[in-house]
């Protein structure tokens, strides 16, 4: 089993797009094993995006992430990183595939909805930014026909 860090991002927030896109993930069979709303930080986004700090982009990255609440989950799961990613889609929503969550609501680099980890170590760091430890919840979930 592996985790990962999914962020709903300001856009989803503003266009009501929470609910279908958690819908996703749990329909996917995926765990989710924490999730908390929050105003991101200039500090926090900083450190979330640090390999990002310099590049020309940045400065309205970072006005976009801190402009609204997100929504940030950790999710569980075989293989989680890559499932994950892969639903999502490309980084920019126009050329994302339908289908992808990218693909079917978004048409803008940066406001491309939801940011998940791009490999174990990126979710290690990015899920310690978010949650303690102790937060996150262990249960075992109810097998649906389909994911036996
Ligand atoms: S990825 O998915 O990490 O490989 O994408 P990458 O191209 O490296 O982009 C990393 C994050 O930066 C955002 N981004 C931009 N924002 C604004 N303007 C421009 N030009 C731009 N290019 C990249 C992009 O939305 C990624 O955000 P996250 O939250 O990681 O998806």
């Amino acid at each position: 089993m592996q985790r990962t860090l999914v962020l709903l991002k300001p856009d989803a927030v503003q266009r009501r797009l929470m609910g279908q896109l958690i819908a996703r993930f749990e329909a996917k069979g995926l765990n989710i094993i924490a999730m908390k709303m929050l105003q991101v930080t200039p500090e926090l986004a900083k450190q979330h995006y640090a390999e990002h700090v310099d590049k020309p982009f940045y400065p309205s990255l970072e006005s976009f992430i801190t402009s609204a609440p997100i929504v940030a989950l950790a999710i569980e799961g075989l293989d989680v990183i890559k499932v994950v990613r892969d639903m999502l889609g490309a980084t920019n929503g126009l050329s994302a595939a339908a289908g992808t969550i990218r693909g079917d609501f978004s048409s803008s680099r940066q406001m491309n909805l939801v940011h998940a980890s791009d490999g174990p170590e990126a979710a290690q760091r990015e899920l310690s930014l978010y949650f303690e430890e102790a937060e996150i919840c262990h249960y075992e979930p109810v097998l649906t026909p389909f994911m036996r």
